[in-house]
């Protein structure tokens, strides 16, 4: 059965430049299920990165509703806040965020032991493995982020991201340095993951042959979200 993951109604945005007042998303209303794919394009500093910092508890929003896995995350104070980020969310960068000075094994387990799941060391270490076998990297484990290549660092990512079996897994741009076809790659593999756990997936691209592989899309212009079905061919 498919429950609303996010749920935002007239949710805006404005922060202060100077003295000027930026409205940087506007009365963004809408709703992703659980095991839907919902990719968002638009042009540069049209408010993409802006609204997957609200729906991440990392941007508060200045008016409307942010409802996240079923939490009012624009009430909640910073302590929930990061709670419900620690239960919820994975997050994937475009420029993979991993932690160089520990193995891929490591940089997954690291998401577990923040995640604060009560699991052993060792059951921490066979999940870690487990996500890593997912993503086709069971062979390396204890590889240092500088030994892999991008779409393996991106795949470790991947891992990261779902080993704690998010509700949400909120995507800003993760091809963006990888060449087309790695890219398509880790698309498919992000996407084929999810499904099978039943986690929703936001994904913010430039790229609209990606876009055009998930089941709802939309564009951002000047703050303002709307269905892209004019934009992006099926
Ligand atoms: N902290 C901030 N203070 C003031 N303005 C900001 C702040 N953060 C972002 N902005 C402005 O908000 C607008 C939207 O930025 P955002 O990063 O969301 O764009 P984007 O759609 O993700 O662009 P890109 O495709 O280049 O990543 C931009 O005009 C940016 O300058
Ligand atoms: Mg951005």
């Amino acid at each position: 059965m498919s429950v609303p993951v996010i749920e935002t109604d007239k949710t805006n945005l404005e922060l202060m430049s100077g003295k000027t007042k930026l409205h940087i998303l506007n009365d963004v209303t809408f709703q992703v299920n659980s095991g839907e794919v919902t990719a968002v394009v638009g042009p540069s500093g049209s408010g993409k990165t802006s609204l997957l910092m609200v729906l991440g508890g990392l941007e508060r929003a200045s008016s409307g509703k942010v409802v996240v896995a079923g939490q009012d995350i624009s009430t909640a104070n910073e302590d929930q806040l990061a709670i419900f980020r620690r239960k919820n969310l994975g997050i994937l960068f475009q420029n993979f965020h991993l932690i160089p000075s520990m193995t891929a094994l490591e940089n997954v387990a690291l998401a577990l032991e923040i995640a604060e799941t009560g699991a052993s060391y060792r059951e921490i270490r066979e999940q870690a493995t487990a996500s890593l076998s997912e993503v086709g990297l069971g062979d390396r484990l204890t590889h240092l982020p500088s030994a892999l290549s991008g779409g393996e660092q991106q795949r470790v990512g991947l891992a990261r991201a779902m080993v704690t079996n998010p509700r949400l897994l909120l995507a800003d741009e993760p091809t963006g340095n990888l060449d087309q076809d790695t890219g398509i790659m880790v698309i498919e593999l992000m996407f084929n993951l999810a499904r099978k756990k039943g986690a929703a997936i936001l994904l913010i691209t430039h790229d609209r042959s990606l876009a055009a592989k998930a089941d709802r899309k939309f564009t951002m212009n000047h703050g303002h979200l709307t269905t892209a079905l004019e934009a992006v061919p099926a």
